[in-house]
């Protein structure tokens, strides 16, 4: 994985010099965490791997959930099932970290940030339309937790968690990129694109109305 989704356009241009012109144009989260953030999690360092936990959880049973829905897509099927073995590994992960250090995996909470994401999505119309949101959907919160794992990769006091993290980021980001070309299987780059600058739009708008929270990875 070459680059990873970056905070401002700045930057994404900078690291990703290497990339070609569409990749450019499709990359980039456009609205950087509150750099308080990562001061919160620290303090609340159970709550964050509960709710990081349940994030691994949810990315795996989310493509198991497409593989089924989209079973005739032999690629998708293809890409996606390595993903849920690895994505139930990174909960593996977690909960042996939760296990070391005494702490204990608490009960699943509201999805604020997924559930706000979920809404947006195109429930009628083509069936391509709906693929398109649904990978748009997964690639939004891989990009997004991809950043907020670079936040604590960078930003934690403890140096085994700041390189636990950093793992995870560079895993994440390679979904990231998966879902995007996923999409870019089955429906035009133009549409794709479009789309894509949409979700990033609305993801500015749901970021700036979420309370800033320590107990939770979004
Ligand atoms: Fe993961
Ligand atoms: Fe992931």
């Amino acid at each position: 994985m070459e680059a990873l989704p970056i905070l401002n356009n700045k930057l994404y241009v900078n690291m990703t010099g290497h990339l070609s012109q569409h990749t450019r144009n499709i990359l980039g989260l456009q609205l950087p965490t509150d750099p308080r953030w990562v001061n919160l999690a620290a303090i609340s360092l159970e709550a964050i791997l509960t709710d990081h936990a349940y994030c691994e959880q949810k990315a795996a049973l989310t493509c198991i959930s497409y593989i089924q829905r989209y079973s005739d897509r032999k690629e998708l099927v293809e890409e996606l099932a390595p993903i849920v073995t690895e994505e139930w590994g990174h909960f593996r992960q977690v909960l042996t970290e939760l296990n070391k250090r005494g702490l204990t995996l608490g009960k699943q909470r509201k999805d604020e940030y997924v559930n706000q994401l979920l809404l947006f999505q195109k429930k009628g119309g083509h069936i391509e339309d709906r693929l398109l949101d649904q990978l748009l959907t997964m690639a939004l919160i891989e990009a997004r937790s991809c950043e907020r794992f670079k936040r604590l990769s960078e930003g934690l006091e403890d140096k085994y968690l700041r390189n636990f993290y950093r793992k995870f980021m560079e895993s994440e980001a390679g979904h990231y990129t998966l879902f995007i070309t996923l999409a870019e299987k089955y429906i035009p780059k133009e549409k794709v694109r479009a789309r894509w600058k949409e979700w990033l739009a609305h993801e500015i708008d749901i970021m700036k109305h979420l309370e800033l929270r320590g107990d939770r990875v979004h």
